[in-house]
This record gives structure tokens, sequence and C-alpha cells, in this order.
């Protein structure tokens, strides 16, 4: 199985289109060892001919111009695409407005949550996708999936989890508890070419999590290599950058650092890698120069870039 990161920077990307704090700034003006990140989304393929895209950033078409693999073969028909399916994880922004982008009468199957299935209906903007063309299918909040294209199989099955996570954020609702936040908001993936596949060969996708539970670090235990929310490292560091006021948790996303963060969480936890992907551009990881980076690396975890590869 092949994995290419498409965009390892959270919501906003990096550089932020507005943000002029010294990280923004610095990757905008390409300072030593800064990488410009586009918004979050991973593609997986099991025969490098079909592939699946894990959300639909706001910058896919970008993306898909960067990565060969997911462009109409030369020798293929006047319209056409590699990508057999799009799988979405929640409805934040960074996830879905790229299917705005995959419109065009394109047969492509389309998997999410009944929550995140029903937020795309409620927005009749999506009706771009013309539903005799792109097929929306459920995905269970906790059990398996073999993708489909529009051909069939594709070679690549996924186990769906429920994660702790937040409502999208143009759906809080302020008189509810965890503004609106409900079952099958965020969900986290495991990806392999089949339901049979050992663990070792399996990615687990999960960039959205607001807390690291036991069960989440038992399934995690078989040795196999992680894709995860790295979108903070401190939770209050928007304040302490003074360009916002949220915290990771308010947003939803577990900070690396502190005893419930997620280095303290998977220290233990074998795993062939471990990867930070949705990285907020003011989290200081993105400054490889900087402490947090070295900590980071030290305890065995790589940040990822757009264009990075797995094969599994
Ligand atoms: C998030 O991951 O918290 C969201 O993408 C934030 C946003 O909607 O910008
Ligand atoms: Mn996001």
């Amino acid at each position: 199985m092949k994995i290419r990161v498409l965009g390892a920077a959270a919501g906003g990307g990096f550089p932020q289109w507005n943000c002029n704090a010294p990280l923004s700034r610095s990757v905008r003006h390409l300072q030593p060892g800064f990488l410009p990140r586009t918004q979050s989304s991973i593609a997986a393929s099991s025969d490098s001919e079909n592939w699946a895209v894990f959300n639909a950033s706001p910058d896919i078409r970008q993306q898909i111009g960067a990565t060969p693999d997911l462009q109409p073969r030369q020798d293929g028909p006047l319209r056409s695409t590699p990508i057999r399916s799009v799988v979405l994880t929640n409805a934040d922004v960074d996830h879905i407005a790229g299917l705005l982008t995959l419109r065009e009468k394109e047969p492509f199957t389309l998997y999410a949550t009944r929550r995140v299935l029903d937020t795309l209906a409620a927005n009749s903007i999506f009706n771009v996708l013309d539903p005799a063309f792109v097929d929306r299918r459920e995905l269970p909040l906790e059990g398996l999936t073999e993708l489909e294209g529009p051909d069939g199989p594709i070679g690549l099955s996924i186990e769906s989890f429920l994660v702790p996570g937040k409502v999208a954020l143009f759906l809080e609702n302020e008189g509810e508890t965890g503004f609106g936040t409900k079952e099958g908001d965020t969900v986290g993936l495991a990806i392999r070419t089949s339901p049979t596949t050992p663990q070792k060969k399996t990615l687990f996708y999960v960039p959205g999590c607001a807390l690291v539970e036991n069960d989440l670090t038992q399934r995690l235990s078989g040795g196999g290599c992680l894709m995860f929310d790295g979108t903070v490292f401190e939770d209050d560091e928007m304040a302490q950058t003074g360009v916002g006021t949220k915290t990771g948790a308010r947003m939803g996303h577990i900070s690396m650092s502190g005893e419930n963060g997620s280095l303290e969480a998977f220290r233990e936890t074998p795993l062939k890698r471990r990867i930070y992907i949705h990285i907020n551009n003011t989290n200081p990881v993105l400054d490889p120069a900087s402490e947090q980076a070295g900590t980071v690396r030290k305890a065995g975890w790589e940040i990822a870039y757009d264009g990075m590869e797995l094969e599994l």
C-alpha cells in the first residue's frame, strides 16, 4: 500500500493567508528549514492505479497538481481521474471544502458518517456533486468498509472508529453541551489493503482527536503506522502567540505536550512509525530548529510534510 501526504497542515495551511506571526512569516519568506504545507489530506492506493483520497481539503486542486499519481493518465479518456473514492473523517471546512473542486461530472464514491453526510445534504452547494456521478455512502461509527469506486472494489479496506472530537466550527451551537457535538462528528480510520492485512501494514489515520483514551491506545498497539492530530504543541499556544484566544481543547484537538498530551499518551504504544499531521500554523514544531521540534523527534515522532510518502 502506498500512502502520500497531500497536505500536512491544519485548517488555514502554512502559511495561513492572513497570518503574520513569526512562523507564518518565516515560511512565507522561505527561511531555511521551513516547508510550506497545504491543508489536511492524504491519499492511499494498493495498486498505484486506483486511489482513495482521505479528506477533501480546500487545496485539493493544488495537491492534485503536485501529485502525478492523482492526475488523468496521459493515455486516458478525455475526462478521467485515478481518484475512485473520497473518505471524510469529519465535516470541518478543511476536510470538505475540496469536494466543491471535485465537481465536473466525474464519478467517484464518497464515504462519511451519517452525521457528516447529513451536513453535506443540508448545504445545497454540495449538490454540485451530481448524484448521478457521485455515490454517497455511509461509514459505520465502528466497523469495516471495503472501499469501492465506480467500477467496484479498489483494494483498500478501512475500519472506522469513533474518536473524541468536536462538531464542525460552522455548526457550533452555543446553547448545547459541547457546542452541539454528537456521536459521529469525528472518526479515525485504520487503512489496509484487506481486512486480514497484518497490523504492521496498517495505517491509522486520526487527524482530529480531542483526547486519547485507553481504547484508542489499545487499538493502535499492533506495530502499525500512526498519523495523528498534531494541531497544537501546547493547549494555549494560540493565546501565547497572540493570534487568538481558542485553546486546542476548545477546538477539539489534544495538545502534543503536557500530562494529558499525545506524546505522553502514546509513549508506550508499540508503533512502527508515529507521525504528526494536521499541524496548525501556530505549532512551534513547524520550525525544525525549535526546542519543541527536538522534543518531538526525541520521542520518536516524525512531522509530516506535503509530498511525504509511505510504503506499507
Ligand atoms: C479544526 O480542525 O479545528 C478546524 O479545521 C478548524 C477550522 O474550521 O478552521
Ligand atoms: Mn481541521
